[in-house]
């Protein structure tokens, strides 16, 4: 078990890693940040200073806990390579999302700290076997995915790559449960939990709106306002960002060995390719300058419903998919979607609530329909809609 008096290391500190320092500061650790480019760190700092302030003000942190957090924080100068990161039990990787990178950065790594230190990655499409091979002890390297922002994001997945000891697990899910979070057990495959299992969250939505079913406010608001969401699959998009996004579904999409399933839309292409990536470059699907006019919804509920049906019937099958495929247990998909990207409900007691044979009817006509294995229903759907039997929860 790793104590709180055992100092945590982050190497990367951009949006994630100071983020999981911050967690770390917080339940008392000492926290030593590293990052290559040395600007980074001084923003990284102002950064949680900042919102520690933010904490004392909203009265959930004491001023002196605050300081005393702050205290506990060094930040390593890019000059000193990973060496202070010797007497970590626990280091956390959170740079650029490049094999080559990360690997030559698990190697050095290696070299410094000491033989029971914990190398946590926290990749979010990168295989965590992949990562482990640079090591010569790859039992020692798992994946700890955290949300953004990590600080109020209360999910991480844990991710034993097939090399992790069950120590090494067990420890590392032991310390992000004693920092308060949520945390779920997924295999190491392609999206984790939930970069898996919302893909069609997005990517029926984007085939309803090139089909010309619906456009893009209308669908928006039939996953608010009938389906239950907080924000709509556009406006989320461009939320997040189209650079982010769209890549995250080409990379499940390549890494499931191009599983129509998870095929990403041309129309999302092209909004990237032309630099249109969302509410950071003032345009995505919607136009966010001051004089732009928000389109209008239809508000016509049997489409609404409609929509609803049909991309929460994807979902469903996705979640099902990856309790038959063993991506993680039906209680931890469940804790995973609702807490991790804030889904109204799991989406098992969902696909309970409407039915399997409801479901399976939806996909099955989708099938017919388009002709394509898109479509294709999990055999543990067909198992429980033919058996009547309720889906695992
Ligand atoms: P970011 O671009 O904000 O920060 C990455 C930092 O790593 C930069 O400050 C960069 O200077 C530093 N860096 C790059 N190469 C380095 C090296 N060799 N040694 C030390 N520092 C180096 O990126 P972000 O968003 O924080 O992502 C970091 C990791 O977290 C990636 O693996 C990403 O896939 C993952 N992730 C990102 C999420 C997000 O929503 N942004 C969510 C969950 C995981």
């Amino acid at each position: 078990m790793i104590s709180q008096e055992e100092p945590i290391g982050v190497i990367g500190a951009g949006a994630m890693g100071a983020g999981i320092a911050q967690v770390a500061l917080v339940k008392g650790h000492r926290v030593v940040l590293t990052d290559a480019h040395q600007p980074v760190l001084g923003k990284a700092r102002a950064g949680i200073e900042k919102a520690f302030a933010r904490e004392v003000g909203k009265g959930r942190l004491t001023s002196e806990a605050a300081r005393d957090a702050l205290a506990r924080l060094t930040l390593a100068e890019p000059a000193e390579g990973l060496g202070r990161l010797a007497m970590c039990a626990m280091v956390i990787e959170a740079i650029i999302e490049r094999l080559d990178v990360k690997l030559e950065t698990f190697r050095a790594l290696e070299g410094v700290v000491g033989r029971d230190c914990i190398l946590a990655t926290n990749t979010s499409s990168l295989s965590v076997a992949s990562i482990g091979a640079a090591c010569e002890a790859p039992h020692r390297v798992i994946g700890v995915h955290f949300f953004n922002p990590a600080p109020v994001m209360p999910l991480v997945e844990i991710v034993p790559g097939v090399r992790t000891s069950d120590g090494v697990t067990h420890d590392a899910r032991a310390l992000i449960d004693a920092w308060g979070k949520v945390t779920v057990r997924a295999a190491d495959t392609p999206g984790f939990i939930v970069n898996r299992i919302a893909r069609p969250f997005y990517g029926e939505a984007l085939r309803i709106m090139e089909e010309g079913d619906a456009d893009i406010a209308t669908i928006d608001w039939a996953m608010r306002e009938r389906g239950g969401f907080r924000m709509g699959p556009f406006e989320l998009m461009d939320f997040i960002g189209h650079d982010v996004n769209y890549v995250v579904t080409e990379s499940v999409w390549t890494s499931m060995y191009y599983d129509p399933r998870y095929r990403p839309a041309l129309s999302q292409k092209r909004l990237l390719e032309a630099g249109l990536l969302g509410r950071k470059t003032g345009r995505g699907f919607y136009d966010y300058a001051a004089s732009a006019v928000a389109p209008e919804p239809t508000r016509d509920e049997a489409l609404g419903d409609r929509i609803v049906q049909r991309i929460v019937a994807m979902l469903v099958n996705e979640a099902v998919d990856a309790v038959h495929l063993h991506v993680a247990s039906a209680a931890d998909i469940e804790v995973a979607m609702t807490r991790g990207v804030n889904y109204p409900r799991g989406l098992l007691a969902w696909g309970n609530a409407l039915g399997p044979a409801t479901i399976l009817a939806e996909l099955e006509r989708l099938q017919q329909e388009t002709g394509e294995d898109r479509y294709r229903p999990s055999p543990l759907l067909r198992r429980c809609a033919r058996d009547g039997m309720a889906l695992p929860t």
